[in-house]
């Protein structure tokens, strides 16, 4: 009976501080890139920016100090179910069988296709955005190379295919508008096969394995480097991932991810040189503080439409009644059954406390008492 009382105590309280702790963690820092600063002192002006030196970005690139940087982790419990997010319609992505061809760079910081601006998203925002370029981050075979992270987590790569608004001229004149751009991000894992989608690209890294170097590949219907379903993803409005830093994308990371074989993850990570000799891999910045900001996710995992995140992080809209996420009603389990055991402990202790009165008064009018049952450890 004691025994089965402190577990569940001991129960009660390890789920109280996996909650409690989950809702106060904050913020992580980038002690490791701060670190880094000393050992690169500031670099002069004209210096190409790289990856060992992060901390140094902001030197000479303002915005890359700014409060609404990216990449992020990603919480998956924190981010708020927003159903009103419109969903992503994509035209004109299928360049199969287009006349010009695409032209493929590696450009010393990633492996880039640049996209006709014919390719655009026709919903799923509050303007028209038109693709320029898509590009890739990713890290070693030991070091999980995306950028963003979810629930502290890196994937082996990540794609990126940015947009930007039609109301300006290119890429460039949108790059520092407040409106300008909107990225498409997809997790890229290692699956059992061959994804014939991404070879269409891959197949051609020995063409531009040194820096600066590019060649021409063959339209594809570029829809499938995304993931099937886009109708999963988490929003948050951030940044550029590299110098300068302009704070000025709308992004969209999907929830559903996309698969290439171990061989053809092997072929991005080793096959791109940047400078002379060194390998062009471990092309991803670390996550960024929120600062506050808030990712909305545009599904739940709640079958009834419940809201899921932390207390209080879903705005209920009118006429809808509060729900409650998976962690409340697993909270409030645990603080029930705690309060049942407690009582049952209370009303074991009172009996315990009457039996012994009885004794003592039994042993006051000399009576042999003679246990009738044996009382458990
Ligand atoms: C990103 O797009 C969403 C959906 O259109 C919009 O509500 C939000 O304001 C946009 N963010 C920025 C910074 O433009
Ligand atoms: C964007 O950059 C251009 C120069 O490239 C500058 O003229 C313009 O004022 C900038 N706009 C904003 C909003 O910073
Ligand atoms: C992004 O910023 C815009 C305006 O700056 C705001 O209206 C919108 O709610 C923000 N979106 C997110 C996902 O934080
Ligand atoms: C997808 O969403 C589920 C449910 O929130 C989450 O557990 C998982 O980590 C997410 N994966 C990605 C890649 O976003
Ligand atoms: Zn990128």
């Amino acid at each position: 009976m004691f025994k089965a009382f402190f577990i569940l105590l001991f129960l009660h309280g390890l789920v109280l501080n996996t909650f409690s702790s989950s809702s106060s963690e904050e913020e992580d820092d980038d002690g490791s890139s701060k670190k880094e600063s000393e050992e690169h002192p500031l670099k002069g002006h004209g210096v190409h920016w790289g990856y060992e030196d992060q901390a140094a970005w902001s030197s000479e690139y303002s915005h890359c100090s700014g409060k609404s940087q990216s990449p992020i982790n990603i919480d998956s419990r924190r981010a708020v179910y927003d159903p009103k997010m419109p969903p992503i319609t994509l035209e004109g992505y299928d360049l199969t069988g287009d006349d010009s061809a695409l032209t493929l760079l590696n450009n010393g910081h990633t492996l880039q296709l640049s996209l006709p601006n014919t390719m655009h998203i026709v919903s799923g925002f509050d303007s028209e955005y038109r693709a320029a370029q898509l590009h890739f981050h990713w890290g070693t075979k030991e070091v999980p190379g995306s950028e963003h992270t979810i629930d502290n987590v890196h994937f082996p790569a990540e794609i990126h295919v940015v947009h930007y608004n039609s109301k300006y001229a290119d890429l460039s004149k949108a790059a520092n508008q407040s409106d300008g751009l909107v990225v498409l991000g997809g997790f890229i894992g290692i699956g059992l096969h061959e994804n014939d989608n991404y070879e269409k690209i891959l197949a051609a890294l020995t063409d531009v394995s040194t820096e600066e170097s590019n060649t021409e590949i063959p339209g594809f219907n570029v829809r499938h480097l995304l993931p099937n379903n886009l109708k999963r993803f988490y929003r948050y409005n951030g940044s550029l991932t590299t110098p300068p830093c302009f704070q000025t994308v709308n992004w969209t990371m999907f929830n559903d991810t996309i698969t290439v074989s171990r061989r053809q993850l092997a072929a991005l990570e080793e096959t791109l040189k940047a400078g002379r000799q060194q390998h062009l891999n471990k092309n991803f910045r670390t996550p960024q503080l929120l600062h506050g900001r808030q990712v909305f996710a545009s599904f739940t995992d709640m079958p009834t439409g419940a809201g899921r995140g932390r207390l209080g992080g879903f705005v209920p809209s009118p006429g809808s009644s509060d729900f409650l996420s998976r962690g409340d009603i697993l909270a409030i389990a645990f603080g029930a059954l705690f309060a049942v055991t407690l009582l049952l402990f209370l009303l074991f202790a009172y009996l315990q406390h009457k039996k012994y009165s009885k004794i003592r008064e039994d042993l006051r009018q000399n009576v042999i008492y003679k246990p009738a049952t044996k009382e458990e450890s």
